[in-house]
């Protein structure tokens, strides 16, 4: 481009219709740009606040029996009227929509399937806090019939073609993989442009930072507890440094700060959930943000195996998850494997070992 930027449609362009990758196939850029559109709308209707007449609960409830935000109803809204009418999708399946929804008659139908979360974090919305959309892109299974139903969607996570979220904070990003890497687009709201900023993110193998919902401590598994106590045991416990803590209750925003400075994020197994699968989503929010995770050099785990091979039960099955800078994740997966074993080593206090504050040659 003439001023040395790169817009997402150059980005695409460049990167699937000049270099058709082998299992994405055509279309998909074109599908990406619809995608794009929905966000900058969202984006728009998030930035009126309180004053666009969408604050507050829609009175009803979603199939995760989630109660409903009017933004919740209208951001899915959104993500439908932008994405059905292109002829490049088979079918939709979103966190507000109980079952599939297939591409109306009246359009003509294409080869992919898209999931998404329309907006999340959405407890965020009526203190003006950050949240985010979500979204994973399939392609449709060879031979299958048309209209696409659950079985096109309940697939493991690894054969996701593309994946995305945005995040509505100061400003609007679009963070987006193909397979190629973690990109991230900053939108240049008096144009209307993405814009690509941030090239081929990667995620530092170490960190110093965590993320967790504490107040579901008792509800942890004993790797789990064993990880977060040494993290907050600090430089006198047996991790030797200190740790931040940080809960924004978005896993957009978590799942962002971890791709700018690395960190972990983790929605556990808990014993509140049947099945103790955690909170989170498969479809659209486990494995959209495993995608763009490893894609920038992290690893994402349930804990005792990769989010990516979660093979899903259900269309809005819930899955445990564990995310971000890879040595941490490595070490809460060892954690796991310890624990399956019986090898949990017990927990000591550090106030009571060697480097401890008590003793006179740490004090002195
Ligand atoms: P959603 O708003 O789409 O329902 O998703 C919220 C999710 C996730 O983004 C976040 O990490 C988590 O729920 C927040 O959970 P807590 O309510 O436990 O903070
Ligand atoms: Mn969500
Ligand atoms: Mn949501």
């Amino acid at each position: 481009m003439q001023d040395g930027r790169t817009t997402l449609s150059k980005f695409l362009i460049d990167t699937l219709d000049r270099r058709p990758s082998p299992h994405a196939g055509a279309g998909l850029s074109a599908l990406l740009i619809d995608v794009a559109a929905a966000i900058k709308q969202i984006s728009s209707a998030l930035t009126r606040g309180a004053l666009g007449g969408h604050y507050g609960s829609a009175q009803t409830f979603n199939t995760n029996g989630d109660e409903q935000k009017k933004l919740d109803v209208v951001t899915n809204e959104i993500f439908v009227q932008h994405c059905e009418w292109d002829g490049l999708l088979a079918a939709m399946v979103s966190e507000e929509m109980d079952d599939v929804h297939p591409v109306p008659d009246k359009y003509a139908r294409g080869d992919y399937l898209l999931a998404f979360d329309p907006l999340d974090g959405s407890s965020n919305i009526d203190v003006n806090g950050v949240v985010g959309s979500i979204f994973s892109v399939l392609r449709r299974p060879d031979g299958m019939a048309e209209p696409c139903g659950e079985a096109a969607f309940l697939r493991p996570g690894h054969v996701q073609v593309a994946a995305g979220y945005a995040i509505y904070g100061p400003s609007t990003m679009l963070v987006l993989s193909v397979g190629n890497g973690t990109h991230a687009f900053t939108l240049e709201r008096d144009v209307g442009n993405f814009v690509l900023t941030h090239t081929d993110i990667r995620i530092p193998d170490d960190t110093c930072e965590f993320a967790i919902n504490a107040s579901n401590e008792r509800f942890w598994e004993p790797p789990v507890r064993r990880y977060v106590q040494e993290c907050k045991d600090g430089r006198i416990g047996c991790r030797e440094r200190d740790f931040n803590m940080r809960w924004i209750a978005s896993m957009v925003a978590e799942v962002h700060r971890i791709l700018m400075r690395g960190g972990v994020f983790m929605y556990p197994r808990d014993f509140r959930t049947s099945g103790l699968e955690g909170r989170l989503r498969l479809l659209y929010e486990a494995n959209p943000m495993s995608f763009l995770v490893e894609q920038a050099g992290g690893l994402s785990i349930t804990g005792r195996e990769r989010v990516l091979d979660v093979v899903p039960r259900a269309l809005h099955c819930r899955v445990p998850v564990i995310l971000g800078s890879r040595n941490e994740v490595e070490r809460i997966g060892r954690y796991h494997r310890e624990h399956e074993r019986g090898e949990d080593k017990p927990y000591t206090s550090p106030l009571f070992n060697e480097r401890s504050l008590f003793l006179p040659e740490a004090s002195a």
